[in-house]
């Protein structure tokens, strides 16, 4: 079977992809540097596929050691998880932002075409689509208007790949815009495992229900939404991994140099619903109070899944109580996360 080199193949969904890919026949290769993971999760999906991958310690900005790997394995595509994505640090280090989402991107698209690698697949957002409460978000939304460095760079490279594919019509690029990723791997061996203080709604959630942090803030109950608070996409990580063993397949078999795809469930769920949900899976209370606002966060946002599941042949088969008791389970197996 072809092999995948994938890029931030030891973060949380890169992790999880890796097994869907191993699942599915696939050989993988992992390039990442560790600057938002660690190294006993190589150990962890060991103890999960037998089988010890393959890993390289390199930074993607990195163009001449990303040519050593392709030197040394016979790579049929890339999937380019490899990037910074704490929304709140990119405003504070634009550049790093900048200059490690672009500048790998950049590299990996060099050392793929002198090692003549033409099929792609890269992790982007529904940040893309930026303020607009249009929804559902089909793949002709209206993008920009982000409001945060993060999601520029994600519009960035999806405009640089595009230029790219215009000048290098062989390739094949997969853009695939995630929603709200969460969840862990059934095994509860693997998951989301955030330094600090966790930004994001499942990883506070999960950490308040564990006892390692006291109170949710539930940001803003005022919002034009059935319960008040904003609803969200929420996708099972095992079946955003799914999604990227389809979009290998069909970047094998499409004309079009460029392809986009939303990966989500087509169902909004609101932040009161998801504290229940996972209440229900803890089995005991989760302390929250109703905050302010918080800056930049609109109202709505859910996917429209039809291009997914008319092309991709891709249907998200998870639902929220799945996603909660994944995260719990991952959260009392690890509740000081995995060790450096
Ligand atoms: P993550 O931080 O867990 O994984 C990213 C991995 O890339 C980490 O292991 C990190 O060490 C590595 N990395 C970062 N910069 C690197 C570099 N220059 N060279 C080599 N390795 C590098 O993040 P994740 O949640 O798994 O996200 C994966 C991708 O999906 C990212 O590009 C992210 O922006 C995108 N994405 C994530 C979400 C989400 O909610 N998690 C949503 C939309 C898009
Ligand atoms: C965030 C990122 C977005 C990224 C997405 C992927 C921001 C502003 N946006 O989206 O760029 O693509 O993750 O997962 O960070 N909430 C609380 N209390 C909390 C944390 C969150 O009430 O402590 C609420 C938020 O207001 C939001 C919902 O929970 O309504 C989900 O928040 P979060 O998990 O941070 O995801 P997004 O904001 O949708």
């Amino acid at each position: 079977m072809p092999t995948i080199l994938v890029t931030g193949g030891n973060g949380y969904i890169g992790s999880h992809t890796v097994i869907s890919l191993f699942e599915n026949g696939y050989d993988v290769v992992i390039a990442d540097n560790l600057s938002n993971s660690k190294m006993e999760v190589q150990n962890r999906l060991e103890q999960i596929t037998g089988k010890r991958f393959k890993f390289y310690n390199v930074d993607c900005c990195d163009e001449s050691a990303l040519d050593k790997v392709f030197d040394e394995n016979q790579i049929d595509s890339v999937i380019h998880f490899a990037g910074l994505k704490a929304v709140g640090e990119s405003v504070k280090i634009p550049l790093e932002y900048y200059s490690n989402n672009i500048g790998s991107m950049i590299s990996v698209l060099k050392s793929m075409e002198k090692h003549g690698v033409k099929k792609l697949v890269f992790s982007s957002s529904a940040t893309v689509y930026g303020m607009s409460e249009d929804v559902p978000f089909t793949e002709q939304s209206p993008l920009g208007m982000c409001t945060n460095p993060y999601g520029w760079t994600k519009w960035m490279i999806e405009q640089i790949l595009r230029d790219y594919a215009v000048a290098h019509p062989e390739m094949r690029i997969c853009l695939l815009r995630y929603f709200n990723p969460v969840g862990a791997h059934e095994s509860g061996l693997i998951g989301e495992d955030p330094r600090g203080i966790p930004n994001n709604l499942f990883p506070y959630i999960s950490k308040v229900a564990g006892g390692t942090l006291e109170c949710l803030t539930v940001f803003g109950d005022d919002y034009d939404t059935p319960d008040g608070t904003c609803l969200r996409d929420y996708i099972h990580v095992c079946d955003l991994a799914e999604g990227h063993v389809k979009a290998i397949s069909f970047l094998g078999k499409t004309e079009d140099p460029v392809s986009v795809f939303n990966l989500g469930t087509g169902k909004g769920t609101s932040v009161k619903e998801a504290v229940s949900a996972f209440e229900k899976a803890c089995g005991h209370p989760i302390k929250h109070v109703f905050g302010a606002r918080r800056p930049g966060d609109i109202a709505v946002c859910y996917a429209s899944t039809e291009k997914a599941e008319r092309e991709l042949g891709f249907k998200a088969k998870y639902g929220i109580d799945d996603m909660c008791a994944s995260c719990w389970k991952w959260q009392t197996m690890n509740p000081e996360g995995l060790k450096d």
